[in-house]
């Protein structure tokens, strides 16, 4: 897997390792160690597109930030004030959640995608799911000798995350490609990011039974299981999916796009008790503990369906307009089933799609973010108002200024 950046910190060939100028040297800094953790992470995606950004930036008519997928649309006023009411508690908050929010959220994910048999201990707050996502490789304690599979078109975390615990890490979306491996964990995610794919229930039993003959952890991220277009997503917890045993199961779900509440960092994982307690055992130790106003809005965002009715209609329509609009400009949309995104090519490098965009004010993010097999492709976020969307499509229509 390519992991850019340099673990190194000696100066390139000919440079003296303490340089003149004295303000690059290339010590670290006290405490830090000469081999930074940093240094064996991937180049940081974003920071490649300042450029394009500045392009877009400029068009008269202002940007159409179409690239990272932040939510937009104000919080629900039933949220605020459940995080209002919370704000003067002084103590600190449980690392497990609160009773509340614990079944709020086995509940939910009863009500919203039919998973049952779910114990309220088998649900645990995170910091936001990128946080748990990065971090959960290490909280499990896997190392050099284990194995993380990611998909091959994907969300970077995950192999931020199998990086960190220093394990192996193959990008594989077949089962045939790992041989004889029997992998520590695989990551799925469905709707997927960034293409929208949707894994059927059929897949998605296949993986699971293959991973319990194995020995091997599902780790499902279903931050985008509420964005149902054409397809049906299922949760890995579904009685179709799992036949009622979370064993070796676990459900990542993120509030930042369901409700909106990228902004408060929700999220929490729920599946296998045993691996839970472990998980909760680990987190209690390390302080990963979810602000309690932020519990507080949490159990208002999971009991509360209107709301994510209401900002699903508004993504549904956002898409309407988008698809149609980067079809008739000669976009092929591929996937894009499910989901926050659509998935789009113009049959050229992604880069020089990206700069086509940028001439029109319209910034999205280069397919070759997400992997080699993204190299022509682009991915477009509905997560802009209604009145930078039709502004898109408005300039998608016409000539470049
Ligand atoms: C696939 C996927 N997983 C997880 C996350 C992280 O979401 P958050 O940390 O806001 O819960 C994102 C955010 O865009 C994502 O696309």
């Amino acid at each position: 897997m390519p992991v850019s950046g340099s673990d190194n910190l000696d100066p390139p060939p000919g440079v003296a390792r303490h340089r003149l100028s004295g303000s690059d040297n290339l010590d670290p800094p006290p405490g830090v160690a000469r081999h930074r953790l940093s240094g064996r992470l991937p180049v940081f995606p974003w920071d490649t597109l300042t450029d394009a950004a500045a392009v877009a930036r400029a068009h008269p008519g202002g940007i159409v930030d179409l690239s990272v997928g932040t939510p937009v649309d104000p919080v629900a006023p039933v949220i605020q004030e459940a995080l209002c009411k919370a704000a003067a508690v002084p103590g600190y908050p449980w690392t497990a959640g609160t009773p509340e929010l614990r079944s709020a959220a086995v509940a939910a994910l009863a009500r919203r995608y039919g998973v049952s048999g779910l114990a309220e201990h088998a649900v645990l707050p995170v910091i936001g799911t990128k946080e748990l996502i990065a971090w959960l490789p290490t909280l499990l304690g896997l190392g050099a000798d284990d194995l993380v599979v990611v998909p091959e078109l994907a969300y970077p975390t995950y192999e931020v995350g199998a990086v960190l615990a220093g394990t192996r890490v193959v990008p594989a979306d077949s089962l045939t490609q790992l041989g004889p491996e029997a992998p520590a964990l695989i990551f799925l995610n469905s709707p997927s990011n960034p293409t929208g794919r949707v894994l059927g229930v059929d897949h998605l039993r296949k993986v699971v039974g293959w991973a319990r003959e194995r020995g091997t952890m599902v780790a499902s991220d279903e931050c985008y299981l509420g964005l149902a277009w054409d397809e049906q997503p299922y949760s890995v917890l579904h009685p179709d999916v799992s036949e009622g045993d979370h064993t070796g199961l676990l459900a990542v779900h993120s509030l930042s796009k369901s409700s909106s509440l990228a902004g408060y960092r929700a999220g929490f994982v729920a599946g296998d008790p045993a691996v839970v307690a472990e998980l909760l055992a680990v987190r209690k130790h390390a302080g990963m503990m979810v602000p309690g106003p932020v519990q507080a809005a949490m159990v208002a965002a999971l009991d509360d369906d209107e709301h994510e009715a209401v900002q699903r209609e508004r993504y549904a329509h956002r898409r309407q307009v988008l698809m149609a609009a980067f079809a008739s400009a000669g976009f092929t949309i591929e996937h894009s089933q499910a989901g926050l995104y659509l998935w789009a090519t113009r049959g050229e490098p992604s880069r020089d799609t990206v700069d086509w965009l940028a001439q029109r004010g319209i910034l999205v993010a280069p397919g070759d973010f997400y992997g080699a097999a993204g190299a022509r492709h682009v991915r477009i976020a509905l997560t802009a108002t209604d009145e930078r969307v039709h502004a898109a499509a408005g300039r998608l229509s016409s000539p470049a200024r």
